[in-house]
């Protein structure tokens, strides 16, 4: 007689009571079954709190930066109508692009710190980042983020039915051979038929989904590993749809000597905005870093 175990809090599709982890399932008569996820694709995000000066300010100074310049070509290729910034915004004097990089930073280093080195001392360093406006009917096509480790994004503008971002199952062979795949109906952009593909992933769990879709909101920050392919779907809004995306890489810590030079206060928001600096001074933190209190990051007058 199967039997379920009530004590772990783990995480349970209600579709299937099995953790997917820890928990086994007594299916035979000839012993336990048990099941162990590994290769794991990690997804996070965090909402920053008191967005809404910041977007403000974000939307001015993008739409300043793009009247100066035609940026250049990524994954907004021509057809995509997209207006993609250079890449050296974490450089850049305005207040506003400072503002965004160092709590994109300290967001990074508390997910990266909570989820996944945990006591591994590690800096992170921003090494891209830059400015999407994608107009009516402007998209971005698949692509990954070679040369770094986390990539992100950061929503400024998110009008609705703007565009989601579908983040793509970084296993190709998956596809092919694997016992999900093989009982999922004909793809969607095969046959046409929505519902049935629908229908099909409301069976399976969260982890076997071949894609998942996130809603762009304002002021939400979007982290996920850099070698995930992902696109950003049309969008269909009269109004442009704005994010920033970014390439974090991760080190090892550095010697104690250089870490006493720079202390948390170097990512406190107080008052107004920082003086620009360069990458390698704000990356570095204490040993002792606390989870990251966003509420820190206030804008003047907020
Ligand atoms: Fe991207």
């Amino acid at each position: 007689m199967a039997t379920h175990s009530n004590k772990s809090k783990a995480y349970r599709h209600p579709l299937n009571k099995m953790s997917p982890n820890k928990e086994a399932e007594s299916i035979t008569d000839r012993g336990t079954i048990y099941q162990n996820l590994y290769f794991p694709t990690r997804i996070n995000h965090v909402d920053i709190p008191d967005y809404k000066n910041l977007n403000k300010q974000l939307v001015k100074d993008i739409y300043k930066w793009k009247k100066e310049s035609d940026g250049i070509t990524r994954s907004n290729e021509a057809r995509a109508n997209g207006w993609h910034s250079g890449v050296d915004m974490h450089k850049r004097p305005e207040k506003s692009f400072q503002h965004l990089h160092h709590i994109i930073q300290k967001s990074c280093v508390a997910m990266i710190e909570k989820y996944i080195l945990h006591t591994i001392p590690f800096s992170v360093n921003c090494d891209t980042m830059w400015a999407n406006v994608n107009p009516t009917g402007g998209f971005n096509k698949s692509h990954t983020h070679p040369g770094a480790i986390f990539s992100g994004v950061y929503y400024v503008q998110a009008p609705d039915d703007c565009g989601k971002i579908i983040l793509e199952d970084p296993v190709i062979s998956r596809q092919y051979c694997d016992v999900i795949s093989a009982m999922r109906p004909a793809k969607v952009s095969d046959t046409g038929d929505t519902k049935n593909h629908i229908d099909f992933l409301k069976l399976v769990r969260p982890e076997d989904y071949p894609r998942v879709n996130y809603n762009p909101i304002p002021g939400r920050l979007l982290l996920f590993p850099s070698y995930l392919s992902h696109y950003v779907e049309p969008n269909l809004n009269k109004k442009d749809r704005i994010s920033v995306s970014f390439n974090i890489n991760v080190f090892k810590r550095i010697a104690q000597s250089q870490k006493e030079n720079v202390s948390n206060k170097q990512y406190k928001f107080n008052p107004g905005f920082t003086k620009p600096r360069e990458p390698k001074q704000i990356v570095q933190q204490n040993q002792k870093t606390q989870a990251i209190q966003p509420k820190i990051w206030k804008l003047p007058g907020t």
